[in-house]
């Protein structure tokens, strides 16, 4: 019995393959790769935590990855209604409502930062940040005022936009065309990055392993940056997995969308390393990296306005197609759930995501700031809570959920042979007690 059939999907919504390989990249290449992998990178021993991050991909983010899609497929229904479909049990559709949740979390405090990129490209472009304030001033200048909501509306808005006029009239098409913008605009700032003079003490930083640097903490940061990057532990996939076409090949789907990720993470890498050597800048410098640093070093280098610009619209585009596919996960869901028209469901879950982000764009310096949940502001304790709790919760459900429960999901895959065994003994032995480690590190139990 095909399960084209299943409940769900009433509408038949269907990527083309193409389109599906280019959303699904859409969605791990994002503010992950572009913003967090460097600053990590640089604050967790360079060479060495990318190599670990790397294993981390093959061996948890990969496997998870197929997981997630052949689920969708095997399910065709939302994040959560894909697992009561092939249980036939309300439990697990319960466990696959938590992906539902968080990705609608996630969006209401990355368009925050998506926002911020967009007020940052403008002012690049036209000089005004290169006016002689101090970086940091600026910065804390800009996340304390009113203006970041501004931006978040406009991204949010955006999103709904594409996301109403459906899998193939929006989500694909957008992708389509953004991805390979996205490479182009990176190859660019690339060659630019690396022949600046003393770029290569960045790269050596980068691609030149000291294990010594290396500590139980940092393999574990790089476990969760794999889940994360890899849009896995949230119900991405398995939406996006609903709508993926009988005959593509779910294997070879998963290898494109892991090196792709990978490939765009390394590049992010060889722009941002090099840039900061060259100018003598510290590359340990958290989160501020791309906003406080970077803009030290465009404000030095011929034609660096430009530059600048391109950078943050390149962190744009990377955001606005992971929102995408995180708002489309609570947009499947009402439409199923409450048999709502896209258009009616995409509105609705915008404008309460923005309601909700408000609290977090207001929190990092503004307004809001004072208000610490655990010593965090709103902001971080949301990011602490879907990164850190949600997302490997989310993860070790669709593991044990194929390895032990699903053999039509397992069957879904299309693996057979060797890579089957390798794949199910991950999901079954390998993974969990991993995602279990992060979870009880995150906390801080460990
Ligand atoms: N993978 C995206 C990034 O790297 C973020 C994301 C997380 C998107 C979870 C969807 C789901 O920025």
């Amino acid at each position: 019995v095909s399960s084209d059939k299943a409940a769900g999907k009433g509408s038949g919504e269907r990527f083309s393959s193409l389109g599906f390989i280019m959303s699904a990249i859409g969605s791990a290449i994002g503010l992950g790769n572009l913003w967090k992998f460097p600053y990590i990178t640089g604050l967790y021993g360079g060479a060495a935590f990318v190599l670990i991050f790397i294993v981390c991909l093959l061996i948890v983010g990969m496997p998870v990855l197929l997981a997630e899609m052949a689920i969708g497929r095997a399910g065709r229904g939302n994040a959560s209604s894909s697992f009561r479909n092939l249980a036939s049990s309300g439990r697990w559709g319960f466990f696959g409502f938590i992906g539902v949740f968080g990705s609608f979390m996630i969006t209401s405090f990355y368009s925050v930062i998506a926002g911020w990129t967009l007020h940052y490209a403008l002012n690049s472009f036209t000089g005004k940040l290169y006016n002689g304030t101090d970086y940091n001033v600026q910065f804390e200048t800009f996340t304390s005022g009113y203006s970041p909501l501004g931006w978040q509306f406009l991204i949010l808005g955006l999103s709904a936009w594409v996301i109403a006029r459906g899998v193939s009239g929006g989500i694909e098409k957008f992708n389509k065309v953004l991805i390979p913008a996205l490479a182009v605009v990176l190859l660019i700032l690339m060659g630019r990055a690396m022949t600046l003079p003393g770029a290569g003490e960045g790269i050596d930083f980068f691609l030149m392993p000291d294990f010594s640097k290396l500590t139980g903490e940092s393999v574990l940061v790089a476990l969760g940056q794999a889940f994360f990057s890899m849009s896995v532990g949230m119900g991405v996939m398995i939406t996006y997995g609903s709508y993926v076409q009988k005959e593509q090949s779910l294997g070879r789907a998963t290898v494109a969308v892991t090196g792709g990720n990978l490939l765009y993470a390394i590049i992010a890498g060889l722009i941002v390393f090099p840039t900061t050597f060259s100018f003598g800048l510290e590359p340990a410098q958290g989160p501020g990296l791309v906003f406080v640093v970077l803009p030290a070093a465009f404000s030095a280098m011929p034609l660096g306005a430009a530059f600048g610009g391109l950078f943050f619209v390149l962190l744009a585009i990377a955001a606005f197609t992971s929102i995408l596919s995180l708002l489309e996960v609570p947009v499947a869901f009402a439409m199923d759930r409450w048999k709502w028209s896209r258009v009616k469901a995409t509105a609705w879950t915008a404008a309460v995501c923005f309601i909700v982000g408000v609290p977090s764009a207001l929190s990092v310096g503004g307004v809001l700031s004072g208000i610490t949940i655990f010593e965090k502001n709103i902001f971080d304790s949301l990011d602490f809570v879907t990164s850190n709790v949600l997302l490997p919760v989310g993860g070790l459900v669709v593991t044990l959920f194929i390895g032990y429960k699903s053999k039509r999901a397992m069957e879904e895959a299309g693996l057979n042979g060797p890579l089957l065994k390798i794949w199910v003994f991950l999901l079954r032995v390998i993974i969990p007690p991993m995602i279990v480690l992060i979870f009880l590190y995150s906390i801080g139990v460990i």
